[in-house]
């Protein structure tokens, strides 16, 4: 028996690519690999990237600088970059770190194998295609090992959106969704292997529209609809949204839908209808409330986060304002908030831009608003009763955490319940973080 070979994934970036990693593992298992935790004993490191503000792009060249000394002590060591890097830089990554033997784009994950068998025999391997097959379909199918109670599901990649700022829809092409047979069968996968809970994701999710097994297209509420029948799947979520595609029966689903949490991520970016206009979001912020409002008419306790980008070109302190105004008005129980950054290749980019100091300024006011209105929704779940579903041990002995429905993270002592367990919690205490609780009864 050869000893198994021992691969590092190393994942920036969002959700989809903590899945991708997921599917990279499986696949690069097919050729003799095993995951080990850790960079200095592995044959193989993958950095599965992100492009999508410049910070996160130079992370991955200081990364593969540390690489040096172990690519001197093991020859055989090979390096490769996958996700949206990749893509968006192909050859140029070889060019500026000749360290990396692979540069494989996400729609090429199919591909793999063999450009780590072309890798292994010592030439430069490089693809960035955008093929027409779907590269799920191509994967291995898992092996059907036991899993932790969450997953993530990609159902669809993309984005036909354009905004101004971002890269994404260069970086993982046109809007493709996977047929609903498919997502189904990976579904019910994965909830024979122990999971309870499924995130769907996509770049723009509720795009989504796979073909049905009976030949028509379905919208996301249809699948979601068709997921909430699977037996021993409790929970579904899905992520990222955007309020163009916040379709009736969506709206409608998180009302009637049992099986789907009172958890939303719904960006809005700004408050300023001409900064909405530069983004080229194509939604205004009075379009963006009143969808807020039969969302809450529909679900009265949904939790609502954001995204924010503050200092985009041309954004006043009017328009900076109007940003605060409609944090104010909707309350959000997260939000995530970036200083714009300019990505090659965006239209936003050419823009004049503003000052730094400025952009630092807002950025720290719009958090601090965040910050207190995060914990003011947190707060108000002490004395209220949520289920949770309890993931891990905590940090103390006896400790359990899970999340309740709306993604808090919730802390109880002294309840012998194992991973994987759905039970009523009542809420005694708020802390920085999460939340504690006593188990009132499992479900
Ligand atoms: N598809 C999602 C978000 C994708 S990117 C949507 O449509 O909302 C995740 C977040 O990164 C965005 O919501 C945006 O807030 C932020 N972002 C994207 N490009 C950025 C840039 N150039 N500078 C700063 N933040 C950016
Ligand atoms: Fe990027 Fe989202 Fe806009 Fe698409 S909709 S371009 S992913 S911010
Ligand atoms: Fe980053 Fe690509 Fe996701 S740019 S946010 S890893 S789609």
């Amino acid at each position: 028996m050869t000893e198994p070979k021992k691969l590092f994934i190393k994942t920036y970036g969002c959700q989809m690519n903590v899945y991708d990693s997921e599917r990279m593992a499986e696949a690069l298992g097919g050729q003799g690999y095993v995951e080990t935790k850790s960079a200095d004993d592995a044959d193989m490191i993958l950095l599965n990237t992100c492009h999508i503000r410049e910070k996160a792009a130079e992370k991955v060249y200081s990364e593969l600088g540390r690489y040096k000394t172990l690519k001197a002590e093991n020859p055989d060591l090979k390096i490769g970059v996958a996700g949206c890097v990749a893509q968006a830089e192909g050859e140029e990554i070889m060019r500026r770190q000749p360290l990396v033997d692979l540069v494989v784009g996400p729609q090429s994950y199919h591909r793999l194998p063999e450009l780590e068998a072309k890798a292994r025999n010592g030439e430069k391997a490089l693809d960035t295609e955008f093929p027409e097959e779907d590269k799920f379909n191509h994967l291995k199918k898992r092996p059907k090992a036991k899993r932790g109670p969450t997953a993530f599901l990609t159902v669809q990649e993309g984005c036909d959106k354009f905004c101004a700022f971002c890269v994404v829809p260069y970086t993982r092409g046109a809007e493709v969704s996977r047929p609903a047979g498919r997502v189904l069968d990976e579904a019910r996968d994965l909830v024979e292997r122990g999971v309870r809970e499924i995130t769907l994701l996509g770049q723009n999710v509720n795009a989504y529209h796979g073909s049905g097994p009976d030949g028509s297209d379905w919208s996301l509420a249809r699948l979601i609809w068709a997921l909430n029948d699977i037996d021993g799947l409790e929970r579904i979520r899905f992520t990222t949204s955007h309020p163009n595609d916040m379709s009736d029966d969506l709206i409608e689903a998180h009302g009637a839908c049992a099986k789907l949490m009172p958890y939303l991520h719904l960006p809005v970016q700004s408050g300023s209808d001409h900064i909405l206009k530069r983004m080229n979001r194509s939604h205004t912020a009075q379009s963006y409330i009143r969808l807020i409002e039969r969302l809450r008419a529909a679900r009265p306790d949904l939790l609502l986060s954001g995204d924010f980008i503050v200092g985009f070109p041309e954004e006043s302190e009017a328009d900076f304002q109007a940003t605060m105004d409609l944090i104010e008005e909707v309350k959000y129980g997260y939000a995530y908030s970036f200083k714009y950054s300019t990505r090659p290749g965006t239209p936003a980019a050419e823009r004049p831009q503003l000052a730094e100091d400025v952009k630092d300024d807002r950025l720290k006011r719009l958090q601090a608003l965040i910050t207190k209105q995060q914990r003011e929704v947190q707060d108000s779940m002490v004395g209220k009763t949520v289920s949770v579903l309890f993931e891990k041990p905590g940090r103390f002995a006896g400790q359990m955490v899970g999340k309740s429905e709306y993604l808090h993270a919730v802390h109880v002592q002294g309840a012998d319940l194992p991973a994987g367990t759905l039970a009523k919690v009542r809420i005694d205490s708020s802390g920085a973080n999460s939340l504690s609780g006593t188990v009132q009864d499992s479900l």
